[in-house]
């Protein structure tokens, strides 16, 4: 059955203490929705393969006029699409080029923490670099990199520091959905910020709720076009905003058919004509544009505001291909009493994660790797309408399951795996959480302002086999 309406309490939408901003119509002329390039390793011997990333800082041309000053992994905005196989062995070498100290964190990867997984006790320093080797072992996703510098996540992500990455394991992908990069698999990489006389200018902007653009972006593009030259379009959607929630829908209502969240495939596909994807959270849909005519076009919104144009071209070739009916099967019944709990509070500078900030020499809890565990994770914000805010969590490390919203089924786009779910206020959700990988990692809202103020927490997933003694306050003072 078709699904015309955003799931999520709608009264927390946009709730931001009165200073909400709304998109603006974009007022430059159309630019081609630029496309990520793909990076090249440096070299492949065996099973390793050898990647560089540079964060650095540029000018791109966004708007018409000036140049924008931004930052990007080897580029001037954003990054090139990293693409991973489950199964092989990744040697990186993160170069800093930034005049400050960044961090590479790998969101949605199931890699050892904390130095692998790149949180905040991963630094490099400015001129330095890191090299870091990790297996990739897990199913096909899409995921991203963006910096974790506590408490400095916020202002990078915000000055351009995010890029696209793709897990493809070979077990269970379906290569009969579309897969040639930039002409029918593409990112949808939605951002939102506000242009000061064409630069961007966080601390202007800064609001400690999550800081919100007036503008929106996709893949850095104002106003972006895009020509479809294949019946079948597979988008990867990414909310890759500081703060703002993506409303995803289009002038014609076009059918969007998801396939995937945050950690791969559903188990069947949901056809919805309306998205919401709260910060960090992905979701992979197919737009079927074979009822269309060379010229045609869809514009598809956030909110009521257009953000990317997809023209009809001519077709070069019929790339729909039958899915199976049921994209992937995923074990989900399971029952038990919570054994952790993350109580997420507050707002501005009363934001806490069970009564505390943030600290990083502190670990909060404890889980054995292997082991499926239910995790109880609550928004104590007001529930009455236009009075609390949706914090979306997200832990580091783990793709999980949702179980249940307020004891009730999860929303129908939930039943695959996800890093980050979105949580209304007044609300309890149940995620069914297990570690693969030992390591510290980081649980957060993914607001980045939240985050930074200290709405994160810290969890330590023991290999009992292997037990390592992590002295955090030495990776701190590095
Ligand atoms: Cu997107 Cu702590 O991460
Ligand atoms: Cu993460
Ligand atoms: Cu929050």
């Amino acid at each position: 059955e078709l699904i015309k309406n955003y799931f999520f309490d709608e009264g927390a939408y946009d709730y931001h203490d009165g200073a909400y901003k709304h998109l603006i119509r974009p007022k430059t002329k159309t630019h081609k929705l630029i496309i990520p390039k793909v990076l090249k390793a440096d070299k492949i011997e065996g099973n390793t393969t050898y990647y560089t990333i540079h964060a650095q800082e540029g000018e791109t041309n966004i708007l018409d006029g000036k140049a924008t000053h931004t930052w990007g992994y080897n580029g001037s905005l954003l990054g090139p699409l990293i693409r991973y196989q489950s199964g092989r062995h990744y040697h990186l070498t993160l170069v800093n080029d930034l005049p400050e100290v960044t961090t590479w964190h790998w969101h949605g990867l199931n890699i050892p923490g904390p130095i692998e997984d790149g949180g905040p006790h991963a630094p490099v320093l400015p001129g330095k670099s890191r090299e870091i080797e990790f297996d990739v072992n897990q199913p096909t996703m899409t995921a991203w990199l963006h910096p974790h510098p506590c408490p400095h996540t916020a202002e990078q992500v915000w000055k351009g520091l995010a890029a696209p990455v793709a897990v493809v394991n070979p077990l269970d992908d379906l290569p009969q959905l579309p897969h040639t990069w930039g002409v029918d698999d593409i990112p949808l990489i939605f951002q939102d910020r506000t242009f000061h006389d064409s630069q961007w200018d966080y601390q202007a902007d800064y609001d400690m709720d999550g800081t919100l653009g007036d503008t929106a972006l996709v893949n850095g593009t104002v106003n972006a076009e895009f020509t479809v030259t294949r019946p079948c379009l597979r988008l990867r959607v990414l909310n890759g905003a500081n703060r703002r929630e993506l409303r995803l829908n289009s002038d014609q209502n076009i059918v969007m058919t998801q396939i995937a969240s945050d950690g791969g495939f559903l188990p069947h596909a949901v056809e919805m004509t309306k998205i919401m994807l709260t910060n960090a959270e992905r979701a992979e849909i197919l737009l079927d544009f074979s009822d269309y005519k060379k010229g045609g076009r869809i514009v598809l919104k956030a909110d009521d505001v257009p953000i990317l144009t997809l023209k009809v071209g001519e077709f070069t070739e019929d790339n729909r291909r039958q899915l199976p009916k049921t994209l992937k099967q995923i074990e989900r019944d399971f029952t038990g009493s919570p054994s952790h709990q993350v109580i997420m509070e507050g707002m501005d500078d009363s934001v806490r994660i069970n009564g505390k900030l943030y600290d990083m020499t502190r670990i909060d809890d404890r889980q054995e790797i292997g082991k499926n565990e239910i995790w109880d994770v609550s928004n104590t914000n007001d529930s009455m309408p236009g009075m609390g805010m949706i914090h979306p969590f997200h832990m580091h490390g783990t793709e999980f399951l949702v179980l249940s919203r307020n004891g009730k089924k999860p929303y129908p786009n939930e039943f695959g795996f996800k890093d980050t779910v979105a949580v209304n206020p007044g609300e309890h959700v149940k995620l069914l959480v297990k570690f693969n990988v030992p390591g510290i990692f980081m649980y957060h809202c993914h607001i980045l302002e939240h985050e930074d103020t200290g709405m994160m927490a810290q969890i330590e997933a023991v290999d009992p086999n292997n037990p390592q003694h992590w002295n955090l306050k030495d990776l701190c003072d590095k």
